[in-house]
């Protein structure tokens, strides 16, 4: 339909749109041909260039000029009819009533103009409350069930809302589409049901990963996977897909003289409640019945936050005013229901270009790629570089410098290239070429067996230096108060800071001179510094830098260990002998104490004055035979209400308990906070777990 040069002419068409911030009348048409391929790419190929959002912002601004002057709409403008995802491969069906769209909102503001105008309707005054129901907006492949004589007979997507693909034999094979509901039993003789396909996250997951081991494109997101696997050619592969549907909308209900049913039905929710209690799979637990657009408000915004924790992937929320009788009296426009609306969440994926790679030395002198990218706004960040993890990632990706890329933010997960879109491509797009000496200090990179880095071998290496400077002030490590990576930066630029005894002989005098520095700061800087010259041992090895060596066995070491010297004498074995010390992290710290440069910085910084002999604090505590809890194992749940449970857990452990995870035959206490739920009811089960409240529990220790 469009050849490879119109594609990329379109496409850089787009970016011009995206950019502009007001469309000229006279590029309407232009601008009507991009959507139009767009709308091509996203409904027919199921490969969409853009991202949702950006296809709305640019279809919005066709709106705008066409709403301020109608008079320039031409009849195939994109805003004239609802999109179309027909092919050829599936037969036409008309829907029984059509599939409408919906219209958006993005804020609290837009909520209160559709309840306003939802009140005109109703002729209630502004001081008045509407009942909404409020549902999960799923974003999957919707569709449109016909059911006869209480069987399914027809099954078909939304197509262009008027006419949809006849997939039947498709939706056969979701489990969760009942074949037989007795609508019958409410006097419902033809049905047609709206709803939503889907697949868990997991599921997808797992779905693409499948794929990128047999060398196939990777989905771009749940929904792309969902609307392929419905209309995939053999229905034994549409099960493997693992589809579920959720049914969100009684379209139309007749009994046998063909009499609408739907006017006997008082509200939205009742019709869900009853197509529940028929077998299908609806949105009951995740909706609510709120009493006003307030409520409305706040649900959505709860249902915004908790939206990543959610097994379905959601773009939104739907609010339906819930009365029926309303529903009528609110009609249609012809794009949407008057009665309801979408409240739309913010967008997690983009697109942008990539635009150059950099390469990262880490502190253990690994090498993270990193994509500098076309700043692009993305759940209210502006992004403009992502890390592509190491060179395996680009390779079984793809990913070239000029290439477009789709970008996804979830919730607190940092951002990451899912896929470079292929299509886009115009030829001048260049390979990767992952270096292969340090860009630092050039030194020759290797790559370990097992490893998916490659690593910078050489330990003096600057930029590994002031990566493990930056380590070593960290939160984690020493805990200088005050001494941040910038500090750490800038001290190293003025070559106060070559090594890591430098951090404890600064040049007090000069740094209070230094611009935004002062006597203050400087005094309080020296005496943090200070403080942490007095750290237990088990921090001060952390902050080493020694590869695998984190911080629970620097802990365990330092229980083992008079003074950080005593460390050059210690065997393999002797580290091995330890529980949870391996033999990598041993091979490791040896040879790091085989080394005399290291020996002469650890007796520098000593000289220094910080601490290198084992204190109070990286010592086990010790748990004598007769401890009241000697020897059992224990188990906390529900919410405590004296102490936290980490404190409880620490309490039980000095107590000589062992600390376990779950409730078995093996469990001997288990101490019930409130609101104990599964777990208490399991101990009780078993009948062999002694069962503890949290005073019974605290007054073990007022004994002692
Ligand atoms: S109600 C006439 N409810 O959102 C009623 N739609 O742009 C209109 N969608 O493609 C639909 N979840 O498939 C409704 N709980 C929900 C929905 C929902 C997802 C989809 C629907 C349509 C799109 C509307």
């Amino acid at each position: 339909m469009y050849s490879k040069q119109d594609q990329s002419k379109l496409n850089s068409q787009t970016k011009t749109f995206l950019s502009a911030i007001v469309i000229d009348k006279t590029e309407l048409d232009l601008l009507r041909k991009v959507l139009v391929f767009h709308e091509w790419r996203y409904y027919v190929l199921n490969e969409p260039l853009i991202s949702d959002f950006e296809y709305d912002s640019l279809y919005k601004k066709l709106e705008v000029i066409e709403k301020e002057q109608p008079n320039l709409i031409t009849p195939d403008s994109p805003t004239q009819r609802v999109s179309n995802d027909l092919t050829s491969d599936f037969a036409s069906v008309p829907h029984l009533v059509p599939m409408l769209s919906l219209g958006n909102s993005y804020n609290l503001a837009d909520l209160q103009d559709f309840d306003t105008q939802i009140k005109k309707i109703a002729m209630l005054g502004e001081g008045d409350d509407v009942a909404y129901s409020v549902e999960p907006k799923f974003d999957g492949g919707s569709i449109a069930l016909v059911f006869e004589n209480d069987l399914l007979v027809r099954g078909a997507t939304r197509g262009n809302g008027t006419l949809g693909e006849e997939i039947t034999n498709n939706v056969r094979t979701i489990s969760s589409i009942p074949l037989k509901a007795v609508f019958s039993n409410h006097n419902i003789h033809k049905a047609e049901l709206r709803g939503e396909v889907l697949i868990q996250k997991e599921n997808f997951k797992k779905i693409n990963s499948d794929r990128e081991q047999e060398g196939l494109s990777v989905f771009a997101n749940p929904r792309n996977a969902a609307t392929g696997g419905l209309r995939m050619k053999d229905p034994k592969e549409v099960t493997k897909r693992g589809l579920v549907a959720f049914i969100y909308q009684l379209g139309l209900a007749e009994n046998e003289n063909g009499e609408d049913q739907l006017k006997k039905m008082k509200s939205h929710a009742q019709g869900i409640n009853l197509l529940g209690s028929l077998g299908f799979k609806v949105p009951e637990k995740q909706s609510k019945l709120c009493k006003n657009i307030r409520e409305v408000f706040e649900f959505c915004r709860m249902w915004e936050e908790k939206r990543e924790a959610y097994e379905y992937e959601i773009d939104g929320m739907v609010v339906k005013v819930d009365s029926l009788a309303l529903h009528e009296k609110c009609g249609y426009t012809s794009h949407h229901p008057r009665w309801a609306i979408a409240y739309k969440f913010k967008a997690k994926q983009a697109t942008s270009t990539l635009l150059n790679v950099e390469y990262q030395v880490g502190k253990i002198g690994s090498i993270t790629p990193v994509a500098k990218i076309e700043p692009v706004a993305l759940a209210g960040v502006t992004i403009s570089s992502i890390s592509l993890h190491n060179e395996e990632f680009i390779l079984s990706k793809d990913i070239r410098i000029g290439d477009r890329v789709l970008v996804e933010r979830a919730g607190d997960v940092i951002p990451y290239i899912v896929k470079s879109l292929e299509d886009a491509r115009t030829g001048e797009e260049q390979p990767i070429k992952f270096p292969s000496n340090c860009p630092s200090c050039a030194t020759e990179l290797i790559k370990l067996e097992g490893e998916a880095a490659w690593r910078c071998p050489n330990y003096t290496c600057k930029a590994q230096v002031l990566q493990r400077m930056i380590h070593h002030v960290s939160k984690d490590a020493m805990d200088i108060d005050g001494f941040g990576k910038s500090y750490v930066e800038r001290f190293y630029q003025m070559e106060y800071l070559k090594t890591l005894p430098d951090i404890y002989r600064l040049p007090y005098k000069a740094i209070a001179h230094l611009e935004g520095f002062g006597e203050k700061s400087v005094t309080k800087l020296q005496a943090a510094i200070e403080k942490v010259k007095n750290n237990p041992i088990q921090r001060f090895l952390y902050s080493l830098t020694i590869h695998h060596l984190g911080k629970k066995v620097s802990k365990i070491i330092a229980e083992n260990v008079e003074h950080v010297l005593d460390l050059q004498n210690w065997t393999e074995e002797d580290f091995t002998n330890l529980k949870d010390v391996g033999p990598v992290v041993s091979k490791n710290v040896i040879e790091f104490f085989s080394q005399e440069e290291n020996i002469s910085m650890l007796k520098e910084i000593e000289a220094l004055g910080v601490n290198l002999t084992q204190t109070e604090e990286d010592k086990p505590f010790q748990v004598s035979e007769d401890a009241p809890l000697s020897g059992k194992s224990i188990l906390f749940t529900g919410s405590l209400q004296t102490m936290g449970r980490k404190e409880a857990q620490e309490k039980a452990a000095k107590a000589g308990a062992r600390n376990v995870s779950a409730v078995s035959s093996k469990l001997d206490i288990l101490v019930v906070g409130e609101k104990a739920g599964s777990k208490l009811k399991k101990a009780q089960a078993l009948g062999t777990v002694q069962i503890l409240t949290e005073a019974e529990f605290n007054e073990l220790f007022a004994a002692i």
